[in-house]
């Protein structure tokens, strides 16, 4: 191979590199709460740049799918009510078979005429004929990402807070467009014997701990877009929601659950608990939870067995471990005072949450042919390593030798204190300025506009030294 080909290769991907390289693409984290006192105290370290720079890029993406509602789907729920949510069991199929007339049957006369049979693993795809699940996820990474940006821009209005605002009027209030605070009709099965919501519907909203943090960061900055009566409003309805959630039976049905059904079920209901000023609920809920079925959920080696039982166990005991991270960040939130937090509570056998990341460190993915979800360990350890500290360094080098290009992704900002970030943040004039920008271009504002401009950070330079030498491996073996 010719040295001067090689080079020129190399100086592509240096400048393809050093333009691109500044935010993270966005990622669907499955439950968070981040501190809303933490962000909403300002003053952040410099290194966090790059993770604002994304934050915000994220906010303006999740901003250009909204606003979103239930009413906005083509299809009514068996109640014929708009306002109802409804979304249908993933692995659900009809089977026509000896049924009258089978062929020349619509769509909604199959939905409710044929016997649906359950494929374990396989999603029907018209499962996204009604996207509201798909909605919510959108819809609380949206206020969840404005709100910080909100804060970040350090204004009493910013087009971000706006965002929220239309964003919670359209989903929860409007007299159009609002939710009925009820689950009846998630994740239900259909056919002649369906037609109603099931236990694992709850979690279609497990985004609440999400919106809640970004809510209750508004209103501790005194945002003046999120309003007294827009308050009063939505703690109304988050209120007959919590109802709901204390007295439906497919709810009742999520709590009693002992594995991440159970975890998160404590997750949005101790997040709307805080939402509704009723503090000492939210603290006695995720007290419960970590003194009931938490202890069941880690055995001494840190496996989770409710969760390595299932068809996707790397996926299942990721997503276990984020809804009680999330728990244990809800109680720290709620209580800081209290002597026994949700990061030293103990299980039977005497696990922590550290001790199920830890044991999911040694775990690869592939074996189980889930290299394709690998990336959901990241914000776990993170998280982890912010909360019981990183004194050997094993969190920091595994993330690094992911190359998870961690200190630019959203989590980093509240993952903190973490070893790494933008270290060359403050040579930039006023990263959080030029973070956010002017605030005027609004919400189609490309996040390129954004981006840090000039040297490549620390962690970039370090990223980039292995792409290329990855780059040069590969040019090796071809020609
Ligand atoms: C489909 O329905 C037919 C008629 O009731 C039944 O014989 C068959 O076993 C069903 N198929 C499956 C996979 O359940
Ligand atoms: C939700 O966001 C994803 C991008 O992450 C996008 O592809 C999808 O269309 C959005 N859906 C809705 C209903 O907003
Ligand atoms: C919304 O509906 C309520 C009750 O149906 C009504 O009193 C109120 O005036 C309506 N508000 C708007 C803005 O239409
Ligand atoms: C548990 O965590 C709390 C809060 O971080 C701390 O004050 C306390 O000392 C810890 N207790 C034990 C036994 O580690
Ligand atoms: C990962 O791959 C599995 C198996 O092919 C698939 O079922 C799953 O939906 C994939 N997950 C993602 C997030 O792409
Ligand atoms: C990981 O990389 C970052 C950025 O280069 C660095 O600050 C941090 O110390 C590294 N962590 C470890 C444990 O090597
Ligand atoms: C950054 O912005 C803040 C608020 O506008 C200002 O007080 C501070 O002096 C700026 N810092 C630099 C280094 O320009
Ligand atoms: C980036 O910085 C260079 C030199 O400081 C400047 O010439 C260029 O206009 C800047 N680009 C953007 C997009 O701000």
């Amino acid at each position: 191979m010719l040295p001067s080909r090689l080079l020129r290769f190399s100086a592509t991907i240096v400048l393809f590199y050093s333009a691109q390289a500044t935010t993270n693409p966005f990622t669907q984290y499955a439950v968070d709460f981040p501190d809303p006192n933490r962000v909403a105290a300002g003053n952040l370290p410099t290194n966090l740049a790059g993770a604002e720079d994304t934050i915000v890029a994220w906010a303006d993406e999740m901003t250009s799918y909204g606003p979103w509602s239930v009413t906005f789907k083509p299809v009514l729920a068996p109640s014929g009510d708009k306002h109802d949510y409804m979304s249908w069991a993933p692995y659900q199929w009809p089977n026509c078979t000896g049924i009258p007339n089978a062929a020349s049957l619509t769509p909604p006369e199959i939905w409710k005429t044929c016997p649906y049979i359950n494929r374990d693993g396989q999603v029907n795809p018209d499962r996204t004929t009604i996207n509201d699940f798909q909605s919510f996820f959108n819809l609380s990474d949206a206020v969840l990402y404005n709100s910080i940006a909100a804060v970040l821009q350090g204004t009493p209005s910013s087009i971000y807070s706006q965002n929220v605002a239309k964003f919670i009027d359209t989903w929860f209030l409007n007299n159009d467009t609002f939710m009925n605070p009820n689950l009846n009709y998630a994740q239900m099965d259909r056919g002649p014997t369906g037609q109603m919501g099931a236990f694992t519907g709850p979690l279609d909203l497990r985004g609440m701990a999400k919106i809640a943090s970004g809510i209750l960061m508004l209103r501790k900055t005194k945002n003046s877009d999120w309003t007294d009566a827009r308050d009063a409003q939505f703690v109304a309805w988050c209120n007959n929601y919590i109802g709901w959630l204390q007295s439906a039976p497919q709810a009742k049905s999520a709590a009693a659950q002992l594995n991440n059904h159970g975890t998160i079920f404590v997750s949005q209901l101790a997040a709307l608990k805080l939402v509704v000023g009723d503090t000492n609920g939210a603290v006695s809920l995720i007290q419960g939870y970590f003194s009931g079925i938490f202890k069941g959920q880690i055995n001494s080696n840190g496996e989770q067995p409710k969760e390595s039982a299932r068809t996707r166990p790397y996926h299942y005991r990721n997503f276990n471990a984020a809804g009680m991270i999330t728990n244990a960040r809800l109680l720290s939130y709620a209580d800081s005072t209290l002597t026994t937090s949700g990061w030293n509570a103990t299980t039977q056998q005497g696990a922590t949450i550290q001790t199920a990341i830890d044991f999911l460190m040694t775990v690869n993915p592939a074996t189980t042919q889930e290299a394709n979800v690998t990336s959901e360990i990241y914000p776990n350890i993170a998280a982890v390593a912010s909360a019981y500290g990183d004194a050997s360094g094993k969190y920091g080098t595994f993330l690094n030798k992911s190359r998870f290009p961690y200190a630019d992704d959203a989590t980093f900002l509240w993952d903190q204190p973490l070893a790494g970030g933008d270290l060359a943040a403050e040579s930039e004039a006023n990263h959080t300025g030029s973070a956010v920008g002017s605030g005027a271009p609004g919400p189609t504002q490309s996040a390129t506009t954004k981006t840090k401009n000039g040297s490549l950070s620390r962690f970039e330079r370090l990223e980039l030294v292995g792409w290329v030498a990855g780059a040069l491996g590969v040019i090796g073996l071809l020609y």
